[in-house]
């Protein structure tokens, strides 16, 4: 077990939590605060205990200058200071005597937050390449060391692995809530348990599938990736998308989950993305032109049927192109279904959190996960190394 932010006396101390406030962000406006709003409960927790509180978080990726002048932490500061109704500090540098002297002058109930840690990415890769030196300096600035950082526990950086080195540490209120609420899910021996799986590539799924395949009672695969698993049973799929170095592994796939394994049966299909027209087909009269775009109105009956009697579900990425409102249905009534019918669910690991966000169902669901890259490791039955790093019981 590893320590939790509750098991450390933080009263009088400098505590430095790794958030992850990678939030998107355009022409300098935050497009959705949900990681911000996620992290509150951690610096509130230290300043109510009498705590000084110094946050680092990266922002995007930074591989030029370019990237340096968008990927600023700053409007950050100012929406997390609103959060927090009080004033944060700001440092400019992520490495410099002078946000030294800020932290050393730090008093009980301030907040300093760093700038982008992957700024020091332009300086040889440093904090994405979990740079020691650079790991040392950022534990020197504080007394303990918290990683609430859920989103980025999958990344093995400076800020989170490499600071661990070097202070006594401990797991935020998110990771701890993030972890029980996907290790409840995953462990519970409730039945029938349904994953569905959606988003465009399966190569970038293979090892969930691999991991949920032989626990769950039902795989239903939508979204841009049913079309691989379609082409694995020869069927014209047209235009549409086709991972094709992971035919093989969906024919295997499909050879000893045929039981298990949902396909749709039929799409809304365009000749393209552009286009404003589009029509219903089944699946096995697609023209080689035709893309499938999301799932028809038969696929969602056939997998609403296969979720009437779910327990718990993991809805781990969208059934089709739900951006664009005409490919919107299959994502949005598949969500809506499990809301209305209260079924235990899991979202989490990329696309699907937006989607719970634009149809606003984002209290509706067991948990809605903060991570993308981290829920899905998690789920490949892997130990994050952001988690794995901190001290243990
Ligand atoms: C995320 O958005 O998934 C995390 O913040 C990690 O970001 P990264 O994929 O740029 O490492």
């Amino acid at each position: 077990m590893k320590k939790k932010i509750t098991d450390y006396d933080i009263k009088n101390k400098k505590v430095i939590i790794r958030c992850d406030l990678n939030v998107p962000i355009k022409d300098g406006i935050i497009q959705d605060d949900t990681r911000i709003r996620a992290s509150l409960e951690t610096i509130n927790y230290c300043l109510d205990n009498g705590a000084s509180v110094i946050i680092l978080s990266h922002l995007g990726k930074v591989k030029s200058d370019e990237d340096k002048k968008k990927n600023s932490l700053y409007p950050v500061c100012v929406r997390l200071s609103e959060l927090l109704g009080r004033e944060v500090l700001f440092s400019h540098d992520t490495r410099s005597d002078n946000l030294t002297r800020m932290c050393n002058n730090l008093k009980i109930g301030d907040v300093l937050l760093i700038e982008n840690t992957r700024f020091e990415d332009l300086n040889g890769n440093k904090e994405s390449g979990c740079d020691l030196d650079l790991a040392k300096y950022w534990a020197s600035l504080g007394d303990l060391f918290i990683n609430d950082a859920y989103g980025t526990c999958h990344r093995a950086h400076a800020s989170n692995v490499g600071i661990s080195k070097y202070l006594e540490s401990g797991l935020g209120f998110l990771v701890i809530n993030e972890v029980s609420k996907l290790d409840n899910i995953i462990n519970e021996d409730t039945h029938p348990y349904v994953v569905i799986m959606g988003g465009a590539k399966v190569v970038d799924k293979i090892k969930v599938i691999e991991n949920l395949v032989s626990k769950c009672d039902k795989l239903l695969i939508g979204g841009g990736m049913a079309y691989t698993f379609l082409k694995a049973l020869d069927y014209n799929v047209g235009n549409s998308l086709v991972d094709t170095e992971s035919i093989d592994f969906c024919k295997r796939m499909l050879d000893s989950y045929q039981d298990k394994i949902v396909l749709p049966v039929d799409s809304v299909v365009s000749e393209s993305l552009d286009s404003d027209k589009c029509l219903e087909k089944d699946i096995n009269k697609f023209n080689d032109l035709d893309m499938g775009l999301d799932i028809g109105s038969k696929t969602i009956e056939l997998f609403k049927d296969n979720l009437k009697d779910a327990k718990r579900v993991i809805m781990n990425g969208p059934m089709g192109v739900f951006e664009n409102k005409l490919y919107e249905n299959g994502t949005r009534e598949i969500l809506e279904y499990l809301a209305k019918n209260n079924i235990k669910t899991l979202i989490g690991g990329g696309d699907s959190v937006s989607s719970v966000n634009k149809f606003n169902l984002a209290n509706s669901f067991y948990h809605v996960s903060t991570g993308g890259g981290a829920t899905l490791e998690y789920l490949e039955g892997k130990i994050l190394p952001g988690i794995g790093a901190i001290s243990d019981e």
